[in-house]
């Protein structure tokens, strides 16, 4: 089992390129079998979910033809199933971006129910209403989510809760559905919009994404386009925030700072200096960290997959800091990992209260999640010593090439499968 070795103590300094929006990529990936025609999208993260969500569309049929890395040649001509239903798609929570797709161009869908990180309570209950409201049948049988209709028809829906899945699901179903849609309360985040836009080159007819008011007017096909993936939001903060830890300067590359307010803004806070330009942004940090408050929120709120990496951050700031998770009830997990190598947080239901300590020292740890995993994996690069992290793949399932990026950056990790390679990377690092 693939685990990571760090040895902490070195700062970050240099430049990295963000790849494209892992969320993003996998809405656009569904919605590039809504048409017969090939779609060509580029800047498609080489992460484990993106593949595992090309996996699903070519099992059902779907020709991909990947051109490089990063771009994909997409076609839904020849779909001959609408069932998804296979052990790896249920790994993944964006499989639900297959219902919408599905029933938005064959008005019928069967795809296992979604799994994805374990940060909590994940119902899916404000997609359903909107498929309801369009006129689908929706059920649950053997596993499997069945939403069927005979047309469908556009619809006024509010969301109940600020959701980014329901909201692009909703513009999935829609896009093609008789008559106008509009979604009330509708998710702001950048991936949202860039779905839209992506639905709008392939010839739909949707307004508004980025607002909490989307308006969706049925089109009455779509057509094949070329499409790059916008940079990816929560990698580029994962970076400035590695930067932060181990005082370090970074310039993240190939961002949209825009995106990244709110973690800039709580990185000046805590004492980073924070250089914005054209489609970069640089931080430096020297010195020690101050102590802030954080509580997540939708966009633009600060967001809740950076929650664990502000938090490690915190647990190495001068005084008492407070971060309260407001969008998943469970996502505090890593925090008793962090304690293993010295922190000093106690949680509370959504809040966790942290004493901000002088250094963490290496352990043997779990990722206990995509972000938190990452998040650990920043805070062992600040650690005295050597720590080693296992169930990698979670950090795998939305960083291309994490260790090599941070390896480029003067981080020392390594990717090792035994203790052999374990005791190497320790005689090797000293
Ligand atoms: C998306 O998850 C992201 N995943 C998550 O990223 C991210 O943490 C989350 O949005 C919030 O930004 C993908 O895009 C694939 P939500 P999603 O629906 O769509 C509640 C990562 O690390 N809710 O916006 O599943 C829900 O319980 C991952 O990259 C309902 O009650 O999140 C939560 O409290 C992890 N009913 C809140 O809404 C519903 O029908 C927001 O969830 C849907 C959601």
């Amino acid at each position: 089992m693939e685990q990571y070795a760090v040895k902490g103590g070195n700062p970050l300094v240099g430049e990295v390129e963000i790849g494209g929006a892992k969320n993003a990529a996998l809405g656009i990936l569904a919605a590039a079998i809504m048409t017969d025609d090939t779609c060509t999208i580029d800047n498609i993260p080489d992460v484990r979910d993106t593949n595992v969500m090309l996996q699903a569309i070519e099992s059902i049929g779907s020709t991909v033809v990947r051109k490089d890395r990063h771009t994909c040649e997409i076609s839904g001509k020849n779909i001959i199933d609408q069932t998804i239903d296979n052990d790896y798609i249920k790994k993944i929570r964006a499989s639900y971006y297959l219902l919408g797709a599905l029933l938005g161009k064959y008005k019928k869908a069967r795809v296992s129910l979604p799994g994805g990180c374990n940060i909590g309570l994940r119902p899916i209950d404000q997609h359903i209403k909107g498929f309801k409201a369009l006129g689908a049948t929706v059920r649950i049988e053997h596993g499997m989510i069945v939403a069927e209709a005979d047309k469908l028809t556009g619809a006024h829906i509010y969301l109940d809760v600020v959701s980014v899945g329901a909201t692009i699901n909703i513009m999935l179903a829609s896009v093609m559905a008789e008559g106008t849609t509009i979604i009330e309360n509708a998710a702001k985040e950048p991936h949202v919009v860039d779905v839209a836009n992506f639905l709008n080159t392939m010839g739909g007819s949707i307004k508004g994404a980025g607002t909490d008011v989307i308006r969706i007017k049925g089109a009455r096909s779509l057509h094949g386009t070329n499409y790059t993936i916008i940079p990816d939001q929560i990698e580029a903060g994962t970076f400035m925030f590695a930067a932060a830890l181990t005082r370090g300067d970074v310039t993240v590359k190939n961002v949209i700072p825009k995106h990244l307010e709110s973690i800039s803004a709580k990185l000046s806070e805590i004492g980073c200096q924070v250089e914005e330009s054209d489609d970069a942004v640089r931080v430096v940090a020297t010195g020690q960290l101050n102590h802030t408050h954080v509580k997540t929120l939708p966009y633009p709120g600060f967001p809740t997959d950076m929650q664990p990496q502000i938090t490690v951050a915190l647990g190495l700031s001068k005084g008492t800091s407070i971060v309260t998770e407001s969008i998943f009830e469970n996502r505090f997990k890593y925090v008793d990992e962090l304690t293993r190598m010295g922190a000093s947080i106690k949680v509370e239901g959504n809040t966790a209260i942290i004493d901000g300590v002088n250094k963490y020292t290496g352990a043997s740890i779990s990722a206990p999640d995509l972000r938190a995993g990452a998040a650990l994996v920043i805070a062992a690069l600040a650690a005295d010593g050597v720590t080693v992290i296992d169930d990698v793949r979670y950090i795998q399932r939305g960083y291309e090439d994490f260790h090599l990026k941070l390896q480029s950056l003067g981080g020392l990790i390594e990717l090792v499968d035994s203790e052999k390679e374990i005791q190497k990377f320790r005689l090797k690092t000293g």
